[in-house]
């Protein structure tokens, strides 16, 4: 079964269990990290949990979530191997993974999304890598991350 990891912080467990729900009905085995109940929790922390577990090796791909979805992306994306989207849109998340192949993506329990958060994964999770013209371009992510 194809594995998630996901981590949150305080400000996102109500969007962490409707992905967490919605991975769950499409098949995918989701370990979660991050927190069920209001305790606050440094998204950092959370960040590098799921990094670190992802690294670990046998996930697809990870899943990330605080306030904003800004402070726990830019702390996912200070561990090397970790690529992590924050999309706007549905069309964005589609994009995460067809031009950037994004490893993580990231969500704001407190953002208002043009579509629902569901239908913005499905676009992530139904994508697939394009390469060709892409791959110069990823493979300059991979060198700035010091990959290369
Ligand atoms: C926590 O209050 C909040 O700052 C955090 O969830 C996130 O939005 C930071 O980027």
């Amino acid at each position: 079964m194809a594995k998630v990891v996901i981590a949150n912080d305080h400000a996102a467990i109500e969007i962490k269990e409707r992905i967490q729900k919605h991975l769950v009905f499409r098949g995918f085995d989701v370990h979660n990290l991050g927190i069920d109940a209001v305790e606050s929790v440094d998204y950092p922390d959370k960040a590098r949990e799921a990094a670190e577990e992802f690294l670990k090796g046998g996930y697809d791909f990870g899943v990330l979530c605080c306030g904003t979805g800004i402070g726990i992306s830019i702390s996912a994306n200070k561990v090397k191997g970790i690529f992590c989207a924050l999309p706007q849109n549905a069309f964005a998340a589609q994009m995460a993974k067809e031009h950037n192949n994004a490893n993580f993506i990231a969500f704001g329990g407190r953002i208002d999304y043009p579509q629902t958060v569901e239908a913005m994964l499905d676009a992530y999770i139904d994508s697939h890598y394009l390469g060709d013209r892409h791959q110069r371009r990823v493979e300059k992510m991979h060198i700035l991350d010091g990959n290369c």
